[in-house]
C-alpha cells in the first residue's frame, strides 16, 4: 500500500465521490472532495461560482487547491470532472499521488445525474448531447492521465468498490 494520495478522476456522475468515500473508509484514510473544499474555502456552491466568476475563475480555485493538496499524502482525493482540462492540476496530482480513472459509459453518467442540478455544465434541456460532447473531449484525456482505469460501466457500486481497493491494496 502507497502512502501517496489515491487520486479518482473521471467524468461527472461516475460515481467517483461515492468509491472514494468507501475507499476511505476501507483503509482509514482521509476523504477529500476537491468541489467540496473548493466550496467550504469560498464559502459558495460551485453553481454559484460558476454564475457569479465564471467557469475560468473555477478552474483557477480548482487549480490553487490541486497544488495545495499535491503538499500532503495518504489522502483519498475525488476530483471534479474537468480537473484534467488543465494538465497543470495533472502535474501536480502526480507529484505525491497515483491517479485511477473511473470510467462509465454516457448511458450511465446520465442515468446517474438525471435528477441532478448543481452541475453548470450540464444545466440544458439536452443533458444527453452535453455529456456526449464533453466526453469526446475528455475521455482521451482521462484516459491519458490515469495510472488506471476501472471501468464501472457494467458494475454495482460494491463490485466497482471491489475492483478499486483490488488495484489501490497491491500498489
Ligand atoms: C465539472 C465537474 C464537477 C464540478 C464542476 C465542473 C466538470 O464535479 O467540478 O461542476 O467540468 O466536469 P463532479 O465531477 O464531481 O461532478
Amino acid at each position: 500500500m502507497t502512502d501517496k494520495n489515491i487520486v479518482l478522476i473521471g467524468f461527472m456522475g461516475s460515481g467517483k465521490s461515492s468509491l472514494g468515500k468507501l475507499l476511505a473508509h476501507e483503509l482509514n484514510l482521509k476523504y477529500i472532495d476537491t468541489d467540496e473544499e473548493i466550496e467550504r474555502q469560498n464559502n459558495m456552491e460551485i453553481s454559484e461560482i460558476f454564475d457569479t466568476y465564471g467557469e475560468e475563475y473555477f478552474r483557477k480555485l480548482e487549480r490553487d487547491y490541486c497544488e495545495r493538496i499535491s503538499l500532503s499524502g495518504g489522502n483519498v482525493i475525488a476530483t471534479g470532472g474537468g480537473i484534467i482540462k488543465n494538465e497543470v492540476n495533472i502535474s501536480h496530482l502526480k507529484k505525491n499521488g497515483v491517479i485511477i480513472y473511473i470510467k462509465a459509459s454516457k448511458e450511465k453518467i446520465l442515468d446517474n445525474i438525471k435528477d441532478d442540478n448543481t452541475r453548470p455544465l450540464l444545466l440544458t434541456d439536452d443533458k444527453s448531447g452535453a455529456i456526449e460532447r464533453l466526453l469526446h473531449e475528455r475521455t482521451p484525456l482521462y484516459e491519458r492521465f490515469g495510472d488506471f482505469c476501472i471501468d464501472v460501466t457494467s458494475l454495482s457500486l460494491e463490485d466497482a468498490f471491489l475492483n478499486l481497493y483490488k488495484t489501490v491494496v497491491l500498489l
